[in-house]
């Protein structure tokens, strides 16, 4: 087993990084979060970092020419802590095709549907759940999948469903998605954790312990 050496990217509030930093609290991920990175000054997950004296830093892609030339500042950043596992916890750029290669098959991200479906650019946040709820779903549901150069594309490691009922609005969804996005992202990190991932084209396969 290793302990992952942890890089957090996010654009948001935190929630999923604190339900990481909770797994490994509680013995649940082997794993250490050696950096946080935002593209967002004011993302809550940068205050949540530094209260667990975590290094956390933004990264404005105002200051640089192109994302290339920005997803290099961030691979540096992320190599200066000896990360070699990724996290796209919440975060809304789509990764250069330079930094999917150096990191292949060691991102993740968490989405908030059940991809294939409801993925795909502009497909974020609650306009998820807004599409979910307009369509009449009866379900929905979050995925952990690796990344790869197309946004939501990447094998699928994990997915858990919620019901979606006739009264939800798109923020009660959201809710309840979100409680199993806190779950599945910690462990879907273990599997990799506990090297018990396996992947074959767009097919994952979770090894016995
Ligand atoms: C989550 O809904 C996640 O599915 C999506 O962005 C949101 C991040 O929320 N990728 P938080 O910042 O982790 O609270």
């Amino acid at each position: 087993m290793a302990t992952l050496k942890l890089g957090i990217l996010a654009s948001g509030k935190g929630s999923n990084f604190s339900a990481i930093l909770s797994a490994i609290r509680e013995g649940r991920l082997d794993a250490e979060v050696k950096i946080l990175i935002s593209n967002r000054r004011r993302a809550g997950a940068l205050g949540i970092a530094s209260e667990s004296g975590i290094p956390a830093i933004h990264i404005s892609p105002r200051i640089f020419p192109d994302s290339v030339r920005y997803d290099q500042k961030i691979v540096e950043e992320l190599e200066k802590q000896a990360v070699d596992f990724v996290v796209l916890a919440g975060y809304l750029k789509l990764l250069t095709s330079a930094f999917v290669r150096h990191y292949r098959n060691r991102i993740l991200n968490i989405h908030p549907a059940l991809l294939p479906a409801f993925g795909g650019q502009g497909m974020y946040g609650i306009n998820v759940h807004q599409a979910v709820v307009k369509r009449g779903c009866k379900i929905s549901g979050a995925t952990v999948h690796l990344v790869d150069e197309l946004y939501d594309h990447g094998p699928i490691i994990i997915q858990k469903s919620v019901p979606v009922y006739y009264e939800d609005a798109p923020e009660d969804l959201a809710a309840r998605v979100l409680e199993i996005e806190h779950q599945i992202l910690p462990e879907a990190l273990q599997y990799f954790a506990r090297n018990r991932v396996s992947v074959s084209g767009s097919r994952s396969n979770i090894l016995p312990d």
